[in-house]
């Protein structure tokens, strides 16, 4: 793909925000993805005359996701019958933690959707903090999950506890690698809680491990915080055993019901999620489209038009 990119804004406020950080970051012309939603609830999208053919399409898939993918997939289309290159950034990937048949009969939404994505015409893809790097596989392109936890531990660094009186910890051992990746820009020591999820019912159980909480500050790195279930058990159990107190850190803070309560009620004393959801009362945001940007840094080098 040629270098010259222009930023095409999708539907959704977070869409809107990180194609305006991406486009100011980097000195490329922003434009929009017309939309709107009909009486009956239809959408409606409409791509604007375009003055060059690379683009650099930033789509998110918060709520309501049904319908941003939807959009998603309309823009798509319209975009690669009138002859464009995309370029398709994503920041949350809706449906990403239904990666595989859990339940005999299940739907491996993650598969389909990108298999879509792909399908309707997005060259690359590009998101944050995929749930399983093992997904992008379905994409049958270049595919790229971005690592937002060096970036978040540089902007926390000044209002977290110092690293050296800090534990960072996944939820699970299965997302280790987060709480490394997180405790090797901050600076500090790194374990993992035993975690297990009914499947059926989604009843999250931590399992005793012999974690040296005890008079530690602890920051909890998971992708998605979403009933908040996971943190607040967690969080629980670390007080119990004598933490100090614990911070939950995520990429993504869905944060559905009252999980901001959930957590707040289990001890938690501050919540800092990226900026890929629209934000909540009593939660930080942590800004993440520099992130985005760093990936296309390229094209400032290379010179855009
Ligand atoms: C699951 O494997 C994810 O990594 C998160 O731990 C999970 O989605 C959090 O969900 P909740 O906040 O509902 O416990």
């Amino acid at each position: 793909m040629d270098k010259n990119l222009l930023v095409l804004a999708g539907t959704g406020e977070v869409s809107r925000r990180y194609a305006e950080g991406v486009a100011e970051s980097l000195g490329l012309e922003i434009y929009n993805v017309e939309n709107k939603v009909f009486p009956d609830g239809e959408s409606y999208i409409r791509i604007p005359e375009l003055p060059d053919n690379n683009i650099l399409y930033i789509q998110n898939l918060d709520p309501p996701q049904d319908k941003r993918l939807w959009e998603a997939l309309l823009a798509l289309d319209k975009l690669r019958s009138q002859g464009y290159n995309v370029i398709l950034v994503t920041p949350y990937l809706a449906y990403s933690r239904q990666d595989k048949e859990f339940l005999k009969g299940e739907a491996v939404s993650v598969a389909l959707l990108l298999r879509l994505l792909r399908s309707l015409g997005a060259e690359e893809f590009y998101t944050i903090e995929i749930h399983k790097m093992d997904s992008l596989r379905h994409f049958a392109g270049r595919a790229i999950s971005l690592d937002p936890y060096p970036y978040m531990a540089g902007v926390l660094a000044d209002k977290l506890p110092h690293p050296s009186d800090v534990l960072v910890l996944s939820p699970d051992l299965g997302a280790i690698d987060r709480a490394r990746r997180f405790a090797d820009a901050f600076g500090s020591e790194f374990d993992y809680i035993v975690k297990r999820r009914d499947r059926v019912t989604g009843e999250v159980y931590m399992e005793p491990k012999e974690i040296p909480a005890r008079g530690r500050s602890i920051i909890i790195v998971d992708d998605i915080i979403s009933t908040g279930g996971t943190m607040a058990k967690a969080a629980r159990m670390l007080l119990e055993q004598g933490a100090t107190d614990v911070y939950a850190v995520a990429a993504h803070g869905l944060l559905v019901g009252g999980a901001v309560d959930k957590l707040r009620n289990s001890g938690v004393k501050r919540i800092f999620v990226g900026d890929t959801l629209p934000p909540k009362e009593g939660v930080d945001q942590v800004e993440l489209y520099p992130v985005v940007a760093r990936e296309f840094e390229w094209v400032n080098q290379h010179g855009a038009s």
